[in-house]
């Protein structure tokens, strides 16, 4: 499974893409504006860091504005994919910006009717959320596993991006449910490099080894 960083702070993305595991990163409206950098810049910077898929949102909400805005951030970089929501404009947006050659990933997704509608749009990427959907009591992880069958049965190739990521155990639910990405916040990897028994280990290794030079 390919991991995308959730995140547009540019010091995160360096410190993950060090250790080796960043296939692509993924922002939103909401985490470029805690970023409190332009959007433009931003997006050129990451793709500076990172050689992979990188999403960048319109807020537009009428199809011939998503295209609009989508064409100077593609042009930005090749790996540019644009973010679309999962409305009627968002297909339209999402099928126009297809036969211009520029990749969307359609975020929002909530339903496995929704995921099917996208890929048949000619999305390249669909994002469920899936912690989202645990908020509202619905298990979130369900809807990946729904879309990766309808994907299969089909041979879509439209990839599945888990997003919405909350801790370790959604990273681990959705390449078991065989999503092809999981986008997830630094912190969750964080969490997810981490072990306490990793760390006391470490630590009786060094001491014993303190002893064994005396
Ligand atoms: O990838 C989408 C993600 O940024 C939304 O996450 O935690 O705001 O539901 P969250």
């Amino acid at each position: 499974m390919k991991i995308f960083l959730d995140t547009a702070i540019v010091d995160e993305i360096r410190a993950a893409h060090a250790w080796g595991v960043v296939d692509g990163v993924t922002t939103n409206p909401s985490l470029i504006a805690q970023s409190g950098r332009r959007f433009e810049d931003v997006v050129k910077e990451i793709c500076a860091i990172v050689d992979g898929p990188v999403s960048a949102e319109v807020i537009s909400v009428d199809a011939a504005g998503m295209v609009a805005e989508a064409r100077p951030l593609a042009a930005i970089h090749k790996n540019v994919v644009i973010k679309v929501p999962m409305t009627a404009e968002g297909l339209k947006a999402a099928h126009a910006l297809k036969k211009e050659g520029i990749r969307t990933n359609v975020t929002l997704i909530f339903s496995p009717a929704q995921a099917l509608l996208a890929a048949k749009a000619g999305a390249a990427f669909v994002s469920p959320f899936v912690g989202r959907l645990d908020d509202v009591g619905h298990v979130g992880m369900e809807l990946v596993e729904q879309i990766r069958a309808i994907f299969d049965n089909y041979a879509f190739a439209c990839e599945i991006i888990t997003a919405s990521v909350r801790s370790p155990l959604h990273v681990i639910d959705a390449a078991m449910a065989g999503a092809d990405i999981a986008t997830v916040p630094y912190k969750v990897l964080e969490q997810c490099l981490k072990h306490p028994l990793t760390d006391i280990g470490m630590e009786r290794f060094l001491k014993d080894w303190e002893k064994a030079k005396k």
